[in-house]
């Protein structure tokens, strides 16, 4: 597996444990006011970084361009950033609106260039395994 998918699992991974960690704590203090966070840590920390590192295993040339690498910086500082001031800001503390704005601007990049990088014409490097012989 290329050095980035494997690199996006792990953020991936870490990502899911804190939001399960919120939602254990949502419902062990029936305090749901941090749902928002709790939601965006498990769909954008964890799922989309999963389904970013499952796309570069399936196309390892992809994974191999700087810009790829460039790309996971971006998101992943992005995530990481809104995820806790949104958690604060959502438990009150409003002096974290701007930031929460600003990292969810930096995620959309992470985003975009994502996208850059699906359309952009290099070819896919994925492995086709052969037929099985009788
Ligand atoms: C053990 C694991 C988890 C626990 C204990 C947990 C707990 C919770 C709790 C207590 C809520 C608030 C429900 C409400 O106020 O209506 C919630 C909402 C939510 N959770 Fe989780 N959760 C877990 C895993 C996940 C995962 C893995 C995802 C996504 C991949 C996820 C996505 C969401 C979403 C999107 C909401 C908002 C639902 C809505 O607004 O209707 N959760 N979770």
């Amino acid at each position: 597996m290329p050095r980035l998918a494997n690199l996006y699992f792990k953020t991936a991974i870490i990502f899911l444990i804190i939001g399960i960690g919120m939602g254990l704590k949502m419902a062990i203090t029936e305090d749901h006011s941090v749902i928002g966070a709790h939601a965006h840590t498990n769909l954008l920390g964890w799922v989309t970084s999963a389904i970013f590192g499952g796309y570069y295993a399936l196309n390892p040339r992809k994974a191999e361009r700087r810009l790829a690498m460039i790309q996971y910086y971006i998101y992943t500082a992005g995530v990481a950033i809104m995820v806790p001031a949104l958690y604060l800001m959502l438990l009150g503390n409003m002096a974290m609106e701007p930031i929460v704005g600003l990292a969810s601007i930096v995620t959309f990049i992470g985003v975009l260039l994502f996208a850059f990088i699906i359309f952009s014409g290099e070819q896919a490097a994925t492995t086709v395994s052969p037929a099985p012989s009788r």
